[in-house]
């Protein structure tokens, strides 16, 4: 069947329902998204009994959209690939439930992929951008992890964080500062307005690949405290040069320790048009090639998720299809 090279990607893995259909050379020929920002934004994060139900009335109706975009009838899919986890247990359940369904109905095979392995190949979606040996900086609300690439299917953690992941410390200051929920959008934005004239500490900076932004959000909450006077954009702006100075000198230690000739970044805060000009200063002093998917495809989307089931298709990996909170990078 003409549209057996196409394979359907379903993202439910925490507040963004997303739908992408997707060739095996990462052509996206439709994706469709839910956000989730109305309802989390109340509460400041993400709650998760709202994130499933918001799933669950979503999920149906951004398929029909993706479908109908693509031009393409489920039946005549090759897969459906599905975020298994790492992710909030209720969330993923409703993702996987779909898509059991769903392949059972249309008599096509159903991936459970691994939302990190999805963020890694984020970066080839569209166009192939990645050579190997590469250093992987994922850099999200979930998670903060250093990896090494040795080629397209491994994936070797040099580093993580010991406590809050980098998105988690944007959102917190931007709640602290009320700037909505997910923050990390207005911080960035604020940032490039101020001036970064306070100098918050860079926890662990000096030793190994992990990393550590508990100590930095506690005190920008002091300092918000202290000096209620002072201006957002130059809290943004010294918040994230704090930040970015944590993950440039960490990613450029990777660099040096692995000998890796690219630099991949990827994940939500990837985003940050502050990260992605400090990144490629880096890059540029080190002579190694940056790799940045499309903004579209940092934060968590549906079409990483089935590029992803393409390489679990080629590689004959099928991990059981149950919801799994907590997976490391490293596996399938
Ligand atoms: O990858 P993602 O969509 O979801 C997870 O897998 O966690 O990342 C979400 C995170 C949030 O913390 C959000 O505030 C942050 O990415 N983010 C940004 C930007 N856009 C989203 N952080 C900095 N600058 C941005 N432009
Ligand atoms: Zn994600």
């Amino acid at each position: 069947m003409a549209h057996e090279k196409l394979i359907l990607g379903i993202e439910s893995s925490c507040d963004d329902t997303s739908i992408g259909i997707v060739d095996r050379h990462g052509r996206v020929l439709a994706c469709e998204t839910a956000g989730q920002e109305i309802i989390h934004n109340q509460h400041g994060g993400v709650y998760p009994e709202y994130a499933s139900r918001a799933h669950a009335q979503s999920i149906y109706p951004a398929i029909d959209k993706a479908l109908a975009a693509a031009g393409v009838r489920g039946q005549d899919l090759r897969a459906i690939a599905v975020t298994r986890g790492p992710g909030l247990i209720g969330s993923l359940q409703v993702g996987i439930n779909a898509a059991a369904s769903l392949a059972l109905g249309w008599g096509i095979p159903v991936i459970g992929v691994n939302h990190l392995r999805g963020h890694l190949r984020s970066a080839d979606l569209e166009e192939a951008r990645v050579t190997y040996p590469a250093v992987v900086l994922l850099a999200s609300g979930g998670h903060t992890i250093l990896a090494h690439l040795p080629d397209r299917h491994d994936a070797i953690v040099l580093g993580r964080t010991r406590d809050d992941s980098v998105g988690e410390a944007y959102d917190k200051v931007a709640r602290m500062l009320g700037l909505g929920f997910p923050g990390g959008k207005a911080i960035d934005q604020r940032a490039a307005l101020g001036t970064a004239n306070i100098k918050f500490p860079r926890p662990i900076l000096q030793q190994g690949l992990d990393f550590s932004f508990s100590g930095l959000k506690s005190a920008v909450a002091r300092h918000i405290e202290s000096n209620p006077e002072i201006l957002v954009e130059d809290i943004c702006a010294s918040f994230v040069e704090a930040c970015l100075d944590i993950l440039v000198t960490k990613a450029e230690r990777a660099i040096e320790t692995t000998h890796a000739s690219c630099l991949v970044l990827v994940g939500g805060v990837a985003a940050s048009a502050q990260l992605r000009a400090g990144m490629a200063r880096m890059a540029e002093k080190n002579g190694v090639k940056l790799c940045l998917p499309p903004l579209k495809w940092s934060t968590d989307n549906g079409a990483m998720i089935a590029l992803a089931g393409w390489e679990y298709l080629e590689c004959g990996l099928a991990p059981e299809l149950v919801a799994t909170p907590r997976i490391p990078l490293s596996a399938f």
